[in-house]
């Protein structure tokens, strides 16, 4: 294993993030969060872009400091190419452009899905890192999907979302329960609160290992609008309850074609990856499995879930290694396949 210094960028949607890898160890891991977006229900372009260019420069400043080395230490660069928000990306993607030629040292391109699922690799993320092939349900905002890996650059998607990501599912529904965005960890935390049993709403039936959320969305439309007609309080008096419901069927419908693909490929290893693998009913659902169908879990450390740079230095670093550098021509891509 080589000692490289990675210093890895993030900006792919709204958080701007910027950390430091040594041989297998993340010394850093610096996130600036952009509030900005709450008030509008959802990541506005144009607001996300302005605020990485205003974040950039402190982000990095502040995840060399915390890594304790000098600029000049850095081996290579990692940045997230795609995919994402095109102008959120172009920040991220300039600027380690501009920092791997002033410093000349290797620039090194990662694809956002792959460093949520191979952060599983990071030293700390897991006491055991997954054994090839392994399953990653990889769930965050704008992703849904079921990926068999094979090896670490090795991946194939084999099912995912034909609408709705399950993140924006939490997001949207959560919003018509007037919550603030990003709701996905609000409806978390009122959910402990509440019984999930206590709404009942159709699970979509889509084929092979594909998923769907927008019906979902809709139904809990109607039925709120029908209910609020009725009582005007029935979203402040039922809050905790449609929480744990919704959230408990979001998780059923992931974890049905979860289990449904383990068993079909005869695959134990079983990983989560992205923003909503910090969801608590989802990480239960993953440990009963483990304890009913003999699964091998792994599931991130929290830091490691929603958008950071930690997983893009970890992915840098594995093609500092295979020696695969980007030329500084390389341009940001809002879609990039795994
Ligand atoms: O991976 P991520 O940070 O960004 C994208 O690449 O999209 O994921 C963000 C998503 C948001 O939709 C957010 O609501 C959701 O992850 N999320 C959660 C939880 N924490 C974050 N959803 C459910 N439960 C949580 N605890
Ligand atoms: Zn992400």
């Amino acid at each position: 294993m080589s000692d490289s210094i990675i210093l890895g960028i993030e900006s792919s949607c709204d958080d701007t993030s910027a950390a430091v890898l040594k041989g297998n160890i993340i010394l850093s891991n610096i996130a600036a969060n952009q509030e900005i977006h709450n008030e509008y229900g959802g990541v506005v372009p144009e607001l996300a872009s302005r605020a990485h260019q205003q974040n950039i420069i402190p982000v990095v400043r502040k995840a060399v400091d915390k890594a304790n080395i000098q600029q000049k230490d850095i081996s290579a660069v990692g940045f997230t190419r795609g995919p994402g928000l095109l102008g959120s990306l172009l920040v991220g993607t300039s600027f380690a452009k501009s920092l791997a030629m002033s410093l000349n040292i290797p620039l090194i391109e990662v694809n956002h899905l792959q460093a949520h699922i191979l952060a599983h690799f990071i030293d700390d993320a897991n006491p055991q890192p997954p054994k090839f092939p392994f399953l990653c349900l990889t769930v965050s905002g704008g992703h849904t999907m079921i990926v068999v890996v094979r090896d670490y650059f090795d991946m194939e998607i084999i099912g995912k979302t034909i609408d709705d990501a399950a993140g924006e599912a939490f997001d949207k529904i959560g919003k018509i329960f007037g919550l603030d965005y990003p709701a996905g960890p609000i409806i978390d935390r009122l959910s402990k609160n509440g019984d999930g049993n206590s709404f009942k709403f159709n699970k979509p039936r889509i084929e092979n290992y594909n998923y769907s959320f927008s019906g979902i969305k809709t139904s809990v439309l109607y039925f709120i609008q029908k209910e609020v007609r009725k009582n005007p309080d029935f979203i402040k008096e039922n809050l905790n309850d449609l929480c744990a419901s919704v959230q408990q069927t979001l998780v059923e419908i992931l974890m049905d074609k979860l289990e449904k693909a383990a068993e079909e490929l005869n695959i134990r290893e079983v990983a989560i990856a992205g923003g909503v693998s910090a969801n608590s009913a989802l990480r239960e659902a993953m440990q009963k499995n483990a304890e009913k169908l003999g699964w091998n879990i792994y599931i991130p450390k929290f830091e490691y879930t929603t958008d950071n740079a930690a997983m893009i230095a970890m992915v840098a670093k594995l093609k500092f290694d295979r020696g695969e550098f980007t030329d500084l021509s390389v341009s940001a891509t809002a879609r990039y396949d795994i």
